[in-house]
């Protein structure tokens, strides 16, 4: 391009059609590129500025400067009008719904027995207790043995046991809570408070009140000076929080090797006696072989069936209806199965 101003004009005047033509952001970037950019008819203008004398060079460097501030201006003005189009359309384009119904998945809830067993941690932790937790395939020996049960020992027989293969691993699914007992004597040292909900299992038929694999809570607490006074009001207190205030217990006598003296214990509820779980005081048999001096210390023990509670509490009738895993069951109890 010779310099001239009619040359300056008419790509000041290409520069402005192709602005104002420009219709996207995309569109007035490349527009920039071409009449304002290195390469462009303008700046190729101002190239040529230096060959020029030094009035001609004054008088055409205020032409050129003239026409690429009219150009810039311009497209300012419709880049800024491009960006207020894109951002009215982005807005309608990602415009949310607010009142379409959202697809909801369930959020799941606990289980009543799972609310039940919480709820029974929580009265002991009150009281001082601590949590303490077993494996649910456990040693023979611990299942057994420890608890004054030995291999031929009748009482063994009473709880129908899964045994392990091979046999001579010597686990057992676990048929009560009783082995967190001994686990706990052997690593902690009196006084103890425990309370060990988990897991059970027998080989026994799912009918409306028997389930193979069913829960229990034990409680444990070994300390100086502790009688069965004690384990009285305990379960007492146990019994009011868990089925209401007017509840009564009562002992009734009973046996198991690892207890001495042994009761059952029963709650009066809706106008009969219940049986409730097991209890008694720690044969001191049983603290012998844990490592723990009888003569300075005595406890209590004591184990309930969850499943059977939470059926006498609700009036379920039918133990399959906890065992099944059907939603409707524990929507019954308000669990949060939305
Ligand atoms: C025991 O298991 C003793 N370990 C309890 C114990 C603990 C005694 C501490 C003394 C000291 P028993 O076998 O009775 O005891 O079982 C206790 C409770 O478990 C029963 O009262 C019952 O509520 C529950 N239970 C037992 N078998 C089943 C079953 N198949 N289905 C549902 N619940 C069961
Ligand atoms: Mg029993």
């Amino acid at each position: 391009m010779s310099l001239s101003e009619e040359a300056i004009e008419s790509a000041k005047d290409d520069a402005l059609a192709a602005i104002s033509s420009a219709n996207s952001l995309d569109a007035i970037k490349e527009v920039k590129a071409a009449h304002v950019g290195d390469k462009s008819p303008i700046a190729r203008a101002n190239q040529q500025l230096g060959t020029l004398t030094p009035e001609e060079r004054a008088n055409f460097g205020k032409i050129i400067g003239q026409a690429k501030n009219v150009v810039m201006v311009a497209l300012e003005s419709r880049t800024r009008i491009l960006e207020v189009e894109r951002d009215a359309r982005v807005l309608i384009e990602e415009r949310v719904d607010v009142s379409i119904p959202a697809r909801r998945r369930p959020k799941g809830g606990l289980h009543p027995l799972t609310i039940l067993t919480n709820e029974i941690c929580d009265l002991f932790l009150g009281m001082g207790y601590r949590v303490a937790e077993g494996p649910e395939l456990e040693a023979e020996w611990l299942n057994f043995d420890a608890l004054n049960m030995p291999p031929d020992h009748p009482a063994r027989s009473m709880q129908d046991t899964f045994f392990v293969e091979p046999l001579d691993s010597h686990l057992v699914l676990r048929t009560h809570t009783s082995p967190v007992q001994v686990r706990t004597m052997l690593e902690e040292k009196p006084p103890i408070y425990v309370i060990c909900p988990g897991r059970t299992y027998r080989a026994d038929e799912l009918d409306a009140t028997h389930t193979p694999v069913f829960s229990q809570v034990e409680g444990l607490v070994i300390d100086k000076g502790i009688t069965m006074a004690d384990l009285k009001g305990t379960l007492d207190h146990f019994a009011r929080s868990i089925f209401g205030p007017e509840v009564k217990t009562r002992l009734r006598s009973s046996f198991f090797p690892f207890t001495e003296p042994s009761a059952e214990v029963d709650f009066y509820f809706n106008g009969r006696w219940i049986e409730w779980g097991g209890c008694g005081m720690v044969n001191p048999k049983v603290l012998v072989a844990c490592g723990i001096d009888p003569d300075i210390y005595s406890g209590f023990a004591f184990g309930m069936g969850l499943e059977r509670t939470l059926m006498v509490r609700h009036g379920i009738t039918d133990m399959h209806d906890i065992v099944e895993g059907d939603m409707r069951f524990s929507q019954s109890f308000g669990t949060g199965v939305k």
